[in-house]
């Protein structure tokens, strides 16, 4: 029998559609910088990602103050101990017990929304990686805030570094992510959660 949680009030489901929508323009307009891959005009894509990122920094904004107002935090903090150890449990669901049919060793309730591979990398991305493109982004915004060197090296080149890395590693978690959410009740059951609110458990 299947049930339903509520997980995802109205706010979270607007901040994450405006994040997702955010989230692939950067993308496609950063990899048409840098590679010219889509073929959008240099100066457009520029404009594009530059508003988007602007768009996405708010909606981040949002979230951040939004997640300690409404208690949605509690969901995204860590245990240390044995944590790790959870984590490859998890993994090890995903890549072998999973098609052996075995039952998932961290059902979600409502005290517990994410599993721990789900709260180790929604953690890294939400409160290491965004933040680090962002803040590298709007450096390159204003340069001039830029420190000219760095142990050597041009301030601007370990700018631009830091946010080529980050926006590769963010574009890596959004496949993996996408792909991870196709495992639920049934594969459109997540995709259909994140618009209804309602999570569906088997
Ligand atoms: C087309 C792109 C995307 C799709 C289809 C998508 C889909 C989903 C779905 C179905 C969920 C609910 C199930 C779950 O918790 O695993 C979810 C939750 C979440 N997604 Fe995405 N996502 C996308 C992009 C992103 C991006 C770019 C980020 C981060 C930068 C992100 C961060 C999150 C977070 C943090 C949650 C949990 C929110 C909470 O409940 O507090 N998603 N996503």
């Amino acid at each position: 029998m299947t049930q339903k949680i509520f997980f995802y009030p109205i706010w979270l489901r607007i901040w994450h559609m405006t994040n997702a929508l955010m989230f692939l323009l950067l993308i496609i307009t950063g990899l048409s910088m840098q590679y010219s891959v889509f073929s959008i005009r240099f100066d457009y894509a520029v404009s594009i990602h530059n508003i988007s990122g602007i768009i996405l920094s708010l909606s981040y904004l949002i979230y951040f103050i939004a997640n300690f107002i409404t208690g949605n935090l509690k969901y995204y903090t860590i245990k240390f101990d044995g944590f790790f150890k959870r984590v490859m449990i998890q993994f090890r669901f995903y890549t072998v017990g999973i098609f052996k049919q075995e039952k998932a060793p961290f059902p979600l309730t409502t005290k517990k929304k994410f599993n721990p591979l789900q709260k180790f990398t929604y953690v890294g991305m939400m409160y290491i990686i965004v933040p680090l493109i962002l803040i590298s982004g709007y450096a390159m915004l204003f340069p001039q805030v830029i420190y000219n060197r760095v142990f050597g090296i041009p301030g601007i080149v370990l700018t631009d570094l830091v946010h080529v890395i980050t926006g590769f590693l963010g574009s890596i978690f959004m496949i993996i992510h996408v792909y991870f959410c196709t495992i639920g009740a049934k594969p459109s059951s997540n995709f259909k959660s994140i618009i209804t609110g309602y999570h569906e458990i088997e």
